[in-house]
């Protein structure tokens, strides 16, 4: 929710005010807000010497050039033909998420972010649909790794990274993305029966014919990204992390910064925690994926909740919302960090892509991070069978 009371402006400076107007206008037009004026861009929040500014239109994420804010599109089918589930509780129909991409691309975003394994096959394809006519505009970023059956679309359990079926999986991708390459392919976790050496080896092939343009890992371990990367150098890394989950500045980010590799962060709201929609009694259903989560455990969810106090106090304090303060503080942590949220409705995702124009001065984000610090989150971020595929070294090569 927007704070439009406008008592709530009088301590901000006549910059952020227009800035405001500017994205409210864009919004309303349905442009980028840096079409509009440069002046979104240096994205200053009324403060001095706004060193970790946001690029505005465009930053480097490794080999790339995109919107600093992306899109997920993780979905799932719905309980009749035309509804589309997220992972949580949200739900929409295939028409409103093929305008919701399309409004996306309207809006600048240009990293739309999917999976073989959304659906299976259907987020997919719903994304192949939303962007006829406009495809050269975005770059499409998608992911193999699951065992999937290619013709039933039935998950076989467990992984699956051989040449042979990454081929396989390629070749009906392009034909649900209905387009001639993918720009950036991931391997979605490692598979702990194949050397990294062969699936890096399989990307250049495809790199070389021109069908996918540049690769990633998600969740994978340090030394196979070193491994992966001598073959062909690795272009993304895409891992958990925002305010609620910070473990890639250990090892991670440092990695991607030494190697040139540019960093997307998945779940970048905390599967919604972030957004301040999630209350302390909150019970998930057993669709929701937070059901699983301990983090949002009946015995953990209360004692995480000041982090969504801290996010909400800052939210008022800098005129934004909740979700903007999580997206604008990971795009502040590296310039070639990029989030792609998820979401199911249009009203959240304009808000969500306004916050590429939301940035920290240097003492506010020493603050935030201090008080960030001292909030001890409670409970694992996945279940064990989930994170037991995380952080997985790949079979070394024989
Ligand atoms: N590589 C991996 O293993 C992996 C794992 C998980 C996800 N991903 C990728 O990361 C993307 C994003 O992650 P995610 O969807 O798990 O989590 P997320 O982006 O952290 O959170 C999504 C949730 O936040 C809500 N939301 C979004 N914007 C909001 C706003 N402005 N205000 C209030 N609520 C808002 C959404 O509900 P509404 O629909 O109601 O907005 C949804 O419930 C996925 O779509 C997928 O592409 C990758």
């Amino acid at each position: 929710m927007r704070n439009t009371d406008p008592n709530a402006l009088s301590g901000h400076s006549r910059e952020s005010v227009s800035r405001r107007q500017l994205l409210a206008t864009a919004t309303t037009l349905g442009v980028a807000p840096w079409l509009l004026s440069a002046h979104a861009s240096s994205g200053a929040a009324g403060s001095a010497s706004p060193v970790h500014r946001n690029a505005g239109s465009r930053r480097k994420l490794g080999p790339m050039e995109v919107f600093p804010i992306g899109l997920g599109c993780q979905w799932h089918p719905g309980r009749s033909p035309q509804v589309v589930n997220d992972l949580y509780a949200s739900s929409t129909d295939r028409q409103a998420a093929i305008a919701l991409i399309r409004r996306a691309v309207d809006l600048g975003v240009t990293l739309i972010d999917t999976a073989e394994v959304y659906g299976p096959f259907m987020s997919e394809e719903i994304l192949g649909e939303a962007l006829q006519g406009i495809r050269d505009r975005v770059a499409v970023s998608t992911k193999f790794g699951f065992d999937v059956d290619p013709q039933s679309g039935a998950r076989r359990g467990g992984l699956n990274s051989r040449p042979e079926h990454i081929r396989q999986v390629v070749e009906a991708q392009l034909r649900r993305l209905r387009t001639d390459r993918i720009d950036l392919l991931y391997q979605h976790r490692v598979d702990p029966q194949v050397p990294i050496e062969d699936v890096a080896g399989t990307m250049k092939d495809l790199i070389g014919q021109g069908k996918v343009r540049h690769y990633g890992l998600s969740e994978p371990g340090l030394q196979t990204v070193r491994r992966a990367h001598a073959v062909h150098p690795v272009a993304v890394i895409q891992n958990e992390y925002s305010m609620l989950w910070r473990g890639p500045e250990a090892q991670v980010l440092p990695l991607c910064e030494e190697l040139g590799i540019g960093f997307v962060p998945w779940s970048p709201l905390g599967m919604g925690f972030l957004t301040g929609t999630v209350t302390a009694r909150r019970r998930f259903d057993d669709l929701d994926f937070r059901a699983s989560v301990p983090r949002f455990a009946r015995d953990a969810l209360p004692d995480n909740m000041p982090l969504v106090a801290l996010v909400q106090t800052w939210a008022r304090r800098k005129n934004v919302t909740p979700a903007q303060i999580a997206l604008a503080w990971l795009t502040a942590r590296k310039p070639w960090i990029v989030p792609i949220p998820g979401t199911t409705d249009v009203a959240h995702l304009e808000e969500n892509v306004a916050a590429a124009s939301i940035s920290f001065s240097a003492s506010e984000l020493q603050e935030l991070d201090t008080a960030l610090a001292a909030i001890p989150i409670r409970g694992a971020r996945l279940s064990p069978p989930v994170l037991g595929a995380t952080g997985v070294e790949a079979p070394l090569k024989r």
